[in-house]
This record gives C-alpha cells, sequence and structure tokens, in this order.
C-alpha cells in the first residue's frame, strides 16, 4: 500500500499528514517552523517531521510514494521556488529541489492556500462542486481557486493570491508584507484584526479590548459578540472588503461556492453575515445566483490533505 505525505508550511508551525491513496489523513504530526532560523533550518524540520512520523506509524519509509507541500507565500510551482513568503521568512528559495535531496522522493510544490482549496474541494466544504474559491483568512489573507476540479495556477503559479486584491483606498491604506499599499491581507487577516485593535485602544479609544494583555483575533471576535462597539467595528471592515473582493471574484470566475477557511473564520455568524450582506450589495445579481458563502470544514487538515492530494489529484 503506497501513502502520501502533505505538509503544511506556515510562518510558526509545520504540520505534517500521512495519507492513504483515497486522501484520507491517517496521522498528523506539528513541529515548530523556526522561521527565524533560516531556510536550511526549517527544510531540515520539515525532513525531520516526516521521518518521524513515518517512523511512528505503523509504515514503511518505503512506502511513501511522494511528499507534497503547501507553503504560505508566492510560489513558482512549476519550478518549485519559493519566490517570497514573508511570513515565513523565505524569498527565492528553491525548496523542491532541498527537499527531494534530503528526503528521495518524488516532491510537489504548491501555495498553502491552493492545497487547501484543493482539500476543501475534494472532501470538504466543495465536495462534488468543480468550481469553487476559497479564502484562508489566518497570518495572511490566502487564496485557491478550483476550476473543474483542479487548482488554477495562472501564467506562474501565482493565481490566487486573493490576499492581495487592493481593496482599501489609498487613504486608508497601510503596507502589506508584499510590499504594496492596501491588500486585503491588511485589513481581513488575524494580523489586521489585531493591528486595528491595538491601534484603537492605543488611541484612547473606549473598548473592553483595552483590559485584555495581548490582544488576539479572538479576543476582538468575542468583544464584538459581547456588543463591544469598536470590536464590532474592526470585524465589520474585514467583513466588508473580504465582501468587496468576493463580489469583484463572482464577476471574473463565476464560481458556484465560496468557501472561507482559517482561524478568522471560526468569528462565525457574525463575520459571515456582514461578508453574505456586502456580497449582497455589490456583486451584480447574475453572478450571486446560486452562489453560497460557507465556512470551510476541514479545518486545520485542508492544508496537510490538499498537500497530499497534489499526488493524488492531478
Ligand atoms: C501569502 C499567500 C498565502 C497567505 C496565507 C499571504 O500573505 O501571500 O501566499 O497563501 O498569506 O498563508
Ligand atoms: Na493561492
Ligand atoms: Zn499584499
Amino acid at each position: 500500500e503506497k501513502i502520501y505525505i502533505g505538509v503544511d508550511l506556515g510562518g510558526t508551525a509545520i504540520k505534517v499528514g500521512i495519507c492513504n491513496e483515497e486522501g484520507q489523513l491517517l496521522h498528523t504530526y506539528e513541529g515548530p517552523t523556526e522561521s527565524d532560523k533560516g531556510g536550511e533550518a526549517i527544510v531540515s524540520n520539515i525532513e525531520r517531521y516526516v521521518r518521524l512520523i513515518v517512523e511512528e506509524s505503523p509504515f514503511e519509509w518505503e512506502q511513501v510514494a511522494g511528499v507534497g507541500a503547501g507553503v504560505a507565500g508566492f510560489t513558482n510551482v512549476r519550478d518549485g521556488i519559493i519566490i517570497l513568503a514573508p511570513n515565513v521568512g523565505l524569498k527565492d528559495f528553491p525548496i523542491r529541489e532541498l527537499l527531494e535531496k534530503r528526503l528521495g522522493k518524488p516532491i510537489k510544490i504548491d501555495n498553502d492556500a491552493n492545497v487547501a482549496a484543493l482539500g476543501e474541494a475534494w472532501g470538504g466544504a466543495g465536495k462534488g462542486i468543480d468550481n469553487c474559491v476559497c479564502y484562508t483568512l489566518g497570518t495572511g489573507v490566502g487564496g485557491g481557486i478550483i476550476i473543474e476540479g483542479k487548482i488554477y495556477q495562472g501564467f506562474s503559479g501565482l493565481a490566487g493570491e486573493l490576499g492581495h486584491m487592493h481593496v482599501v483606498p489609498d487613504l486608508e491604506a497601510i503596507q502589506c508584507g508584499c510590499g504594496q499599499m492596501g491588500c486585503l491581507e491588511t485589513v481581513s487577516s488575524a494580523t489586521g484584526i489585531i493591528r486595528m485593535a491595538k491601534d484603537a485602544v492605543a488611541r484612547g479609544e473606549r473598548t473592553s479590548l483595552s483590559l485584555v494583555e495581548n490582544i488576539m483575533a479572538k479576543d476582538v471576535f468575542d468583544a464584538a459578540k459581547a456588543g463591544d462597539e469598536l470590536a464590532v467595528r474592526i470585524v465589520s471592515r474585514a467583513a466588508f472588503y473580504l465582501g468587496k473582493s468576493l463580489a469583484s471574484v463572482a464577476v471574473v470566475l463565476n464560481p458556484e461556492l465560496f468557501i472561507i477557511g482559517g482561524g478568522v473564520s471560526k468569528a462565525g455568524d457574525i463575520l459571515f453575515n456582514e461578508i453574505r450582506s456586502v456580497f449582497a450589495k455589490h456583486a451584480p445579481e447574475p453572478v450571486q445566483k446560486g452562489v453560497q458563502i460557507v465556512p470551510a470544514t476541514l479545518g486545520n487538515d485542508a492544508g496537510m490533505v490538499g498537500a497530499a492530494g497534489l499526488f493524488l489529484r492531478s
């Protein structure tokens, strides 16, 4: 029996999972990325976690038929190079070649949100749907476009970088990790939400968040649910720009389904109701018809399943 390993490489954690040929996730392991130690250390961590999980499983190394990895950054899929991953601290990094050397297995590389989209389309919220668009709201805002059941890669494998859609008006725009101003990621990521909350507290705005020591995105959602006006404004702002970006994507791609995942999506109705209403207000009627906006269902597993799926689904 063959097995496939899916790796989800993020800024803080590396998640590794073993999948069988049906794409079922059988074992998982999570360890720190240690991005501050540089590319070599990251690659050696990946190698260590991959070897470890196989050792601890009932499978043999010989059964590993391939290792797929989703990377949190602009990734040249064809050449297996991470072009720019600010949240992981990597630039022009030939990750596929390095992993091939260390692991001696076929390696496939893709963007983290692309593989999460593939995972969701395959066994999650998009099961049975051919055309869907997935957003991941975490440290950054990622995107994945599934067309006819496959990841859409674009010219150089950079399609679906939805977090860098320019949505915030210039006067309110701040700089994004990609170098541009006013990207969706600056307002709709966990990082953006935390920044808006901390800025407001520093300005002395009245909010229950001023009592929170180290504000996390979840604190902002909890405060919003409890009726804190500032927190409600921040969540609405995150949802507003997301809703507008969905409306733009809808006229370009006409997807049947939008899937929204990542830690921020756990905010639930307070976020989704606003996204849906902004989408309804801004998308032309014909492209709204029958379109659904739903939370992701695989949670933290989507990246690993989708990364292993690079071998099973392409
Ligand atoms: C990166 C994307 C990534 C996303 C989520 C963004 O900042 O540009 O490549 O998919 O964060 O990790
Ligand atoms: Na993407
Ligand atoms: Zn950007």
